[in-house]
Protein backbone atom coordinates (compact mmCIF):
# COMPACT_ATOMS: atom_id res chain seq x y z
CA UNK A 1 0.00 0.00 0.00
CA UNK A 2 0.92 3.86 -0.75
CA UNK A 3 1.77 5.96 2.38
CA UNK A 4 -0.72 8.08 3.61
CA UNK A 5 -0.46 11.06 1.36
CA UNK A 6 -1.91 14.72 2.16
CA UNK A 7 -2.17 15.44 -1.48
CA UNK A 8 -6.10 15.19 -2.34
CA UNK A 9 -4.91 14.14 -5.94
CA UNK A 10 -3.03 11.50 -4.44
CA UNK A 11 -5.94 10.39 -2.01
CA UNK A 12 -7.84 10.60 -4.56
CA UNK A 13 -5.67 8.24 -6.56
CA UNK A 14 -5.82 6.02 -3.66
CA UNK A 15 -9.14 5.78 -3.81
CA UNK A 16 -9.56 7.24 -0.11
CA UNK A 17 -12.84 9.50 1.43
CA UNK A 18 -12.29 12.78 0.74
CA UNK A 19 -14.37 15.56 2.49
CA UNK A 20 -14.22 18.23 -0.36
CA UNK A 21 -14.41 18.30 -4.03
CA UNK A 22 -12.74 16.31 -6.44
CA UNK A 23 -9.48 17.10 -7.15
CA UNK A 24 -8.72 18.59 -10.52
CA UNK A 25 -6.05 19.19 -13.04
CA UNK A 26 -6.25 19.53 -17.11
CA UNK A 27 -4.48 18.02 -19.78
CA UNK A 28 -2.04 20.77 -21.40
CA UNK A 29 -2.71 22.92 -18.57
CA UNK A 30 0.46 24.84 -19.48
CA UNK A 31 0.55 25.94 -23.11
CA UNK A 32 -0.66 28.01 -25.87
CA UNK A 33 -3.84 29.26 -24.01
CA UNK A 34 -1.96 31.17 -21.37
CA UNK A 35 -0.76 34.91 -22.15
CA UNK A 36 2.05 33.59 -19.72
CA UNK A 37 3.31 31.05 -21.73
CA UNK A 38 3.15 32.84 -25.00
CA UNK A 39 5.35 35.43 -23.25
CA UNK A 40 7.78 32.81 -22.67
CA UNK A 41 7.91 31.25 -25.95
CA UNK A 42 8.42 34.19 -27.77
CA UNK A 43 11.61 34.19 -26.42
CA UNK A 44 12.49 30.42 -26.49
CA UNK A 45 11.83 27.26 -28.60
CA UNK A 46 9.28 24.96 -27.68
CA UNK A 47 12.54 22.55 -28.13
CA UNK A 48 14.63 24.69 -26.22
CA UNK A 49 11.93 25.32 -23.37
CA UNK A 50 11.69 21.11 -22.80
CA UNK A 51 15.66 21.24 -22.60
CA UNK A 52 16.23 24.22 -19.92
CA UNK A 53 14.74 22.78 -16.19
CA UNK A 54 14.36 26.79 -14.74
CA UNK A 55 12.04 27.29 -18.06
CA UNK A 56 10.18 24.34 -17.89
CA UNK A 57 9.69 24.68 -14.38
CA UNK A 58 8.12 28.33 -14.75
CA UNK A 59 5.64 27.18 -17.09
CA UNK A 60 5.22 23.96 -15.28
CA UNK A 61 4.39 26.34 -12.59
CA UNK A 62 1.80 28.83 -14.35
CA UNK A 63 -1.43 27.03 -14.25
CA UNK A 64 -0.62 26.23 -10.61
CA UNK A 65 -0.57 29.68 -9.53
CA UNK A 66 -3.09 31.06 -11.86
CA UNK A 67 -5.95 28.72 -10.71
CA UNK A 68 -4.39 26.33 -7.81
CA UNK A 69 -5.03 23.03 -9.73
CA UNK A 70 -4.68 19.85 -7.38
CA UNK A 71 -1.79 18.57 -9.72
CA UNK A 72 1.08 20.14 -11.88
CA UNK A 73 2.29 18.29 -14.76
CA UNK A 74 5.65 18.80 -15.93
CA UNK A 75 6.54 20.77 -18.84
CA UNK A 76 8.02 18.66 -21.57
CA UNK A 77 6.96 16.36 -24.31
CA UNK A 78 6.18 12.57 -25.31
CA UNK A 79 8.48 12.49 -28.64
CA UNK A 80 11.63 13.59 -25.72
CA UNK A 81 11.63 9.60 -26.09
CA UNK A 82 11.74 9.12 -29.59
CA UNK A 83 15.04 11.90 -29.69
CA UNK A 84 16.99 9.39 -26.96
CA UNK A 85 16.27 6.52 -28.67
CA UNK A 86 17.89 7.90 -32.14
CA UNK A 87 15.29 9.58 -33.85
CA UNK A 88 15.67 13.36 -33.39
CA UNK A 89 11.94 15.33 -33.42
CA UNK A 90 11.41 18.97 -34.54
CA UNK A 91 8.63 21.25 -33.44
CA UNK A 92 7.77 23.22 -36.37
CA UNK A 93 4.66 25.32 -36.80
CA UNK A 94 2.16 22.63 -37.62
CA UNK A 95 3.42 19.76 -35.28
CA UNK A 96 6.34 17.50 -34.63
CA UNK A 97 8.48 16.44 -37.20
CA UNK A 98 10.89 13.27 -37.42
CA UNK A 99 14.45 14.52 -39.03
CA UNK A 100 14.68 10.91 -40.43
CA UNK A 101 11.47 8.42 -40.33
CA UNK A 102 12.06 4.99 -39.01
CA UNK A 103 10.77 2.61 -41.28
CA UNK A 104 13.06 -0.18 -42.12
CA UNK A 105 14.12 -3.30 -40.48
CA UNK A 106 17.74 -1.45 -40.85
CA UNK A 107 15.85 1.80 -39.36
CA UNK A 108 15.01 0.00 -36.58
CA UNK A 109 17.86 -2.10 -35.38
CA UNK A 110 19.64 1.46 -35.58
CA UNK A 111 18.08 3.01 -32.46
CA UNK A 112 19.66 2.41 -28.97
CA UNK A 113 18.22 2.62 -25.67
CA UNK A 114 20.38 5.02 -24.05
CA UNK A 115 20.98 5.73 -20.01
CA UNK A 116 17.67 7.12 -19.22
CA UNK A 117 18.43 9.24 -16.40
CA UNK A 118 21.76 10.62 -18.55
CA UNK A 119 19.82 11.18 -21.87
CA UNK A 120 16.82 12.36 -20.30
CA UNK A 121 18.26 14.06 -17.10
CA UNK A 122 17.20 17.50 -18.00
CA UNK A 123 13.28 16.25 -17.57
CA UNK A 124 14.42 14.64 -14.22
CA UNK A 125 16.11 18.26 -13.54
CA UNK A 126 12.89 20.03 -14.30
CA UNK A 127 10.86 17.56 -12.17
CA UNK A 128 13.54 18.82 -9.29
CA UNK A 129 12.86 22.42 -9.58
CA UNK A 130 9.62 22.13 -10.09
CA UNK A 131 9.16 20.23 -6.53
CA UNK A 132 10.65 22.53 -4.72
CA UNK A 133 8.97 25.88 -5.33
CA UNK A 134 5.37 23.31 -5.50
CA UNK A 135 2.67 24.39 -2.95
CA UNK A 136 2.77 20.86 -0.89
CA UNK A 137 -0.61 20.36 -1.02
CA UNK A 138 0.04 20.29 -5.11
CA UNK A 139 1.10 16.90 -6.71
CA UNK A 140 3.71 16.63 -8.90
CA UNK A 141 3.27 14.59 -12.17
CA UNK A 142 5.45 12.67 -14.60
CA UNK A 143 4.60 11.45 -18.02
CA UNK A 144 5.26 9.61 -21.44
CA UNK A 145 3.95 8.63 -24.04
CA UNK A 146 2.79 5.22 -24.59
CA UNK A 147 5.12 2.91 -27.16
CA UNK A 148 2.65 2.85 -30.02
CA UNK A 149 2.09 6.52 -29.55
CA UNK A 150 5.39 7.34 -29.86
CA UNK A 151 6.44 4.93 -32.36
CA UNK A 152 3.37 6.34 -34.69
CA UNK A 153 5.55 9.74 -34.74
CA UNK A 154 8.98 8.03 -35.65
CA UNK A 155 7.31 5.94 -38.38
CA UNK A 156 4.99 8.06 -40.01
CA UNK A 157 7.66 11.35 -39.09
CA UNK A 158 4.58 13.46 -37.81
CA UNK A 159 1.29 13.60 -37.52
CA UNK A 160 -1.22 11.90 -39.61
CA UNK A 161 -4.90 11.25 -40.58
CA UNK A 162 -3.86 7.51 -42.37
CA UNK A 163 -1.18 5.73 -39.95
CA UNK A 164 -0.51 4.05 -43.08
CA UNK A 165 3.66 3.43 -42.18
CA UNK A 166 2.42 2.43 -38.78
CA UNK A 167 -0.05 0.24 -39.70
CA UNK A 168 1.59 -1.20 -42.23
CA UNK A 169 4.46 -2.43 -40.13
CA UNK A 170 2.41 -3.72 -37.47
CA UNK A 171 0.43 -5.79 -39.84
CA UNK A 172 3.37 -7.39 -42.40
CA UNK A 173 5.91 -7.07 -39.92
CA UNK A 174 4.77 -7.51 -36.51
CA UNK A 175 8.41 -8.76 -35.52
CA UNK A 176 9.76 -5.54 -36.48
CA UNK A 177 6.86 -3.10 -34.80
CA UNK A 178 7.12 -5.62 -31.64
CA UNK A 179 11.22 -4.50 -31.99
CA UNK A 180 10.12 -0.87 -32.11
CA UNK A 181 7.87 -0.69 -29.58
CA UNK A 182 10.57 -3.25 -27.29
CA UNK A 183 12.63 -0.36 -27.54
CA UNK A 184 10.32 2.45 -26.23
CA UNK A 185 8.84 0.85 -23.82
CA UNK A 186 12.85 -0.18 -22.68
CA UNK A 187 13.49 3.35 -22.73
CA UNK A 188 10.04 4.46 -21.34
CA UNK A 189 9.83 2.45 -18.51
CA UNK A 190 13.67 3.28 -17.11
CA UNK A 191 12.27 7.11 -18.02
CA UNK A 192 9.33 6.94 -15.85
CA UNK A 193 10.91 5.44 -12.86
CA UNK A 194 13.77 8.30 -13.35
CA UNK A 195 10.83 10.32 -12.85
CA UNK A 196 9.82 9.41 -10.08
CA UNK A 197 12.86 9.52 -8.62
CA UNK A 198 13.23 13.11 -9.39
CA UNK A 199 9.93 13.85 -7.24
CA UNK A 200 7.07 12.88 -9.84
CA UNK A 201 4.12 11.64 -7.22
CA UNK A 202 2.17 10.37 -10.34
CA UNK A 203 2.90 9.31 -13.39
CA UNK A 204 0.57 9.38 -16.79
CA UNK A 205 0.87 7.44 -19.92
CA UNK A 206 -0.17 9.03 -23.04
CA UNK A 207 -1.83 6.45 -25.76
CA UNK A 208 -3.59 9.54 -27.98
CA UNK A 209 -3.19 6.80 -30.52
CA UNK A 210 -4.18 3.58 -29.29
CA UNK A 211 -7.48 3.74 -31.22
CA UNK A 212 -6.12 3.50 -34.63
CA UNK A 213 -5.86 -0.52 -34.66
CA UNK A 214 -8.38 -3.10 -35.07
CA UNK A 215 -8.97 -4.57 -31.50
CA UNK A 216 -6.61 -7.83 -32.31
CA UNK A 217 -3.53 -6.14 -33.45
CA UNK A 218 -3.59 -3.54 -30.38
CA UNK A 219 -4.48 -6.77 -28.38
CA UNK A 220 -1.81 -9.20 -29.89
CA UNK A 221 0.94 -6.46 -30.60
CA UNK A 222 0.58 -3.57 -28.28
CA UNK A 223 -1.24 -4.71 -24.91
CA UNK A 224 1.86 -6.82 -24.20
CA UNK A 225 4.33 -3.97 -24.19
CA UNK A 226 2.40 -2.30 -22.17
CA UNK A 227 2.07 -5.19 -19.73
CA UNK A 228 5.87 -4.84 -19.76
CA UNK A 229 5.66 -1.32 -19.25
CA UNK A 230 3.86 -1.46 -16.11
CA UNK A 231 5.24 -4.56 -14.85
CA UNK A 232 8.69 -2.76 -14.63
CA UNK A 233 7.23 -0.42 -12.38
CA UNK A 234 4.97 -2.29 -10.42
CA UNK A 235 7.27 -2.21 -7.05
CA UNK A 236 6.71 1.84 -7.01
CA UNK A 237 3.59 3.17 -4.77
CA UNK A 238 3.07 6.45 -7.06
CA UNK A 239 -0.20 6.07 -8.98
CA UNK A 240 0.45 4.93 -12.80
CA UNK A 241 -2.16 6.42 -14.86
CA UNK A 242 -2.80 5.19 -18.29
CA UNK A 243 -4.90 7.25 -21.23
CA UNK A 244 -6.30 6.30 -24.26
CA UNK A 245 -7.99 8.59 -26.31
CA UNK A 246 -11.53 7.29 -28.25
CA UNK A 247 -10.81 4.07 -27.44
CA UNK A 248 -13.79 3.07 -24.77
CA UNK A 249 -13.43 -0.37 -26.40
CA UNK A 250 -9.70 -0.96 -24.86
CA UNK A 251 -10.78 -0.20 -21.59
CA UNK A 252 -11.53 -3.62 -20.86
CA UNK A 253 -7.93 -4.61 -21.49
CA UNK A 254 -6.71 -2.03 -18.29
CA UNK A 255 -7.71 -4.90 -15.71
CA UNK A 256 -4.59 -6.96 -17.22
CA UNK A 257 -2.53 -4.27 -18.11
CA UNK A 258 -1.44 -3.26 -14.49
CA UNK A 259 -1.79 0.63 -14.44
CA UNK A 260 -3.76 1.64 -11.29
CA UNK A 261 -5.79 4.27 -12.56
CA UNK A 262 -7.64 5.37 -16.47
CA UNK A 263 -8.34 8.66 -17.55
CA UNK A 264 -11.33 8.66 -19.67
CA UNK A 265 -12.48 11.14 -22.44
CA UNK A 266 -15.74 12.08 -23.68
CA UNK A 267 -17.23 9.15 -25.10
CA UNK A 268 -18.97 7.64 -22.62
CA UNK A 269 -19.97 8.86 -19.21
CA UNK A 270 -17.55 8.00 -16.37
CA UNK A 271 -20.01 6.11 -14.63
CA UNK A 272 -19.95 3.29 -18.07
CA UNK A 273 -15.98 3.79 -18.35
CA UNK A 274 -16.08 2.22 -14.22
CA UNK A 275 -18.83 -0.58 -16.09
CA UNK A 276 -16.61 -1.50 -18.61
CA UNK A 277 -13.19 -1.45 -16.44
CA UNK A 278 -14.88 -4.18 -14.41
CA UNK A 279 -12.59 -3.17 -12.06
CA UNK A 280 -15.25 -2.02 -8.86
CA UNK A 281 -16.81 1.28 -8.39
CA UNK A 282 -14.07 2.83 -6.60
CA UNK A 283 -11.43 1.94 -9.56
CA UNK A 284 -9.96 5.56 -9.76
CA UNK A 285 -10.94 7.05 -12.85
CA UNK A 286 -10.08 11.39 -14.33
CA UNK A 287 -12.03 12.38 -17.20
CA UNK A 288 -13.82 13.82 -19.02
CA UNK A 289 -15.49 17.42 -20.04
CA UNK A 290 -15.25 17.67 -24.04
CA UNK A 291 -12.44 20.55 -24.10
CA UNK A 292 -15.02 22.63 -26.32
CA UNK A 293 -17.43 23.34 -23.72
CA UNK A 294 -14.43 25.77 -22.48
CA UNK A 295 -14.89 27.78 -25.71
CA UNK A 296 -18.82 28.43 -25.63
CA UNK A 297 -20.44 30.52 -22.65
CA UNK A 298 -19.75 30.42 -19.27
CA UNK A 299 -23.31 29.04 -18.07
CA UNK A 300 -23.54 26.22 -20.53
CA UNK A 301 -20.20 24.75 -19.19
CA UNK A 302 -20.91 25.24 -15.84
CA UNK A 303 -24.30 23.58 -16.54
CA UNK A 304 -22.28 20.00 -17.96
CA UNK A 305 -19.35 20.34 -15.38
CA UNK A 306 -21.84 20.43 -12.62
CA UNK A 307 -23.86 17.70 -14.74
CA UNK A 308 -20.99 15.26 -15.03
CA UNK A 309 -19.64 15.59 -11.56
CA UNK A 310 -23.19 14.92 -10.36
CA UNK A 311 -23.16 11.70 -12.85
CA UNK A 312 -19.99 10.15 -10.82
CA UNK A 313 -21.94 7.70 -8.75
CA UNK A 314 -19.08 6.62 -6.72
CA UNK A 315 -16.79 9.81 -6.03
CA UNK A 316 -14.38 7.87 -4.53
CA UNK A 317 -11.67 7.42 -6.81
CA UNK A 318 -12.74 10.53 -9.03
CA UNK A 319 -10.69 13.36 -10.24
CA UNK A 320 -11.97 15.67 -12.34
CA UNK A 321 -10.21 16.20 -15.86
CA UNK A 322 -11.11 16.98 -19.66
CA UNK A 323 -10.94 14.41 -21.81
CA UNK A 324 -8.27 15.20 -23.90
CA UNK A 325 -6.03 18.42 -24.02
CA UNK A 326 -7.03 21.65 -23.44
CA UNK A 327 -7.77 23.60 -26.35
CA UNK A 328 -5.34 26.50 -27.44
CA UNK A 329 -8.04 29.34 -28.35
CA UNK A 330 -9.44 29.03 -24.92
CA UNK A 331 -9.69 31.90 -22.61
CA UNK A 332 -8.31 31.83 -19.61
CA UNK A 333 -10.67 33.15 -17.71
CA UNK A 334 -14.16 30.35 -18.47
CA UNK A 335 -10.78 28.14 -16.56
CA UNK A 336 -11.04 30.05 -13.65
CA UNK A 337 -15.03 29.31 -13.95
CA UNK A 338 -14.33 25.59 -14.26
CA UNK A 339 -11.95 25.25 -11.22
CA UNK A 340 -14.67 27.41 -9.51
CA UNK A 341 -17.88 24.97 -10.66
CA UNK A 342 -15.59 22.37 -9.43
CA UNK A 343 -14.83 23.10 -6.23
CA UNK A 344 -18.01 24.61 -5.33
CA UNK A 345 -19.56 21.02 -5.70
CA UNK A 346 -20.16 19.07 -2.78
CA UNK A 347 -20.18 15.03 -2.26
O1 LIG B 1 0.64 20.83 -19.78
C1 LIG B 1 0.86 19.64 -20.13
O2 LIG B 1 -0.05 18.83 -20.40
C2 LIG B 1 2.28 19.14 -20.13
C3 LIG B 1 2.97 19.21 -21.35
C4 LIG B 1 2.65 18.31 -22.54
C5 LIG B 1 2.93 18.72 -23.85
N1 LIG B 1 2.71 17.67 -24.68
C6 LIG B 1 3.43 20.06 -24.23
C7 LIG B 1 3.34 20.51 -25.62
C8 LIG B 1 2.17 17.01 -22.61
C9 LIG B 1 1.64 16.10 -21.49
C10 LIG B 1 2.23 16.61 -23.97
C11 LIG B 1 1.87 15.26 -24.45
C12 LIG B 1 1.79 14.99 -25.89
N2 LIG B 1 2.59 15.49 -26.89
C13 LIG B 1 0.90 14.05 -26.47
C14 LIG B 1 -0.07 13.18 -25.72
C15 LIG B 1 -1.27 13.93 -25.24
C16 LIG B 1 -2.14 14.50 -26.34
O3 LIG B 1 -2.24 15.74 -26.37
O4 LIG B 1 -2.68 13.72 -27.12
C17 LIG B 1 1.14 14.06 -27.85
C18 LIG B 1 0.41 13.24 -28.89
C19 LIG B 1 2.21 14.96 -28.11
C20 LIG B 1 2.88 15.25 -29.41
C21 LIG B 1 2.82 16.69 -29.75
N3 LIG B 1 3.58 17.68 -29.16
C22 LIG B 1 2.02 17.30 -30.74
C23 LIG B 1 1.03 16.57 -31.63
C24 LIG B 1 2.33 18.66 -30.72
C25 LIG B 1 1.82 19.70 -31.67
C26 LIG B 1 0.39 19.99 -31.49
C27 LIG B 1 0.26 21.21 -30.68
O5 LIG B 1 -0.54 21.18 -29.71
O6 LIG B 1 0.89 22.17 -31.05
C28 LIG B 1 3.26 18.88 -29.70
C29 LIG B 1 3.83 20.19 -29.27
C30 LIG B 1 3.52 20.60 -27.87
N4 LIG B 1 3.64 19.80 -26.76
C31 LIG B 1 3.10 21.90 -27.43
C32 LIG B 1 2.99 21.85 -26.04
C33 LIG B 1 2.62 22.97 -25.10
C34 LIG B 1 2.92 23.11 -28.32
C35 LIG B 1 4.28 23.69 -28.54
C36 LIG B 1 4.32 25.17 -28.65
O7 LIG B 1 4.47 25.88 -27.62
O8 LIG B 1 4.31 25.67 -29.79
Amino acid sequence: MSTKSTKPFIQACNGENLSGPPPIWMMRQAGRYLPEYREVRAKISFEELCRTPEMAAEVTLQPIRRYDFDAAIIFSDILVVSDALGCPIHFPKGGPKAEKPVRTKADIEALTVPNAKEALGYVCDALRVTKAQLPESTALIGFAGAPLTVASYMVEGGASKTFTYLKSLIFHSPKEASQLLGKITSLTAAYLRAQVEAGADAVQVFDTWASVLPKADYRDVVLPHLKNLFAELSDLTVPRIYFAKGAPHLLPYIKEMGCTMSGVDWSITIDEARDMLGLGPTFPVQGNLDPVLLLGDEGTMRKRVRALIDGVSEKRGYIFNLGHGIIKETKPEIVTALVDEVRKSTR
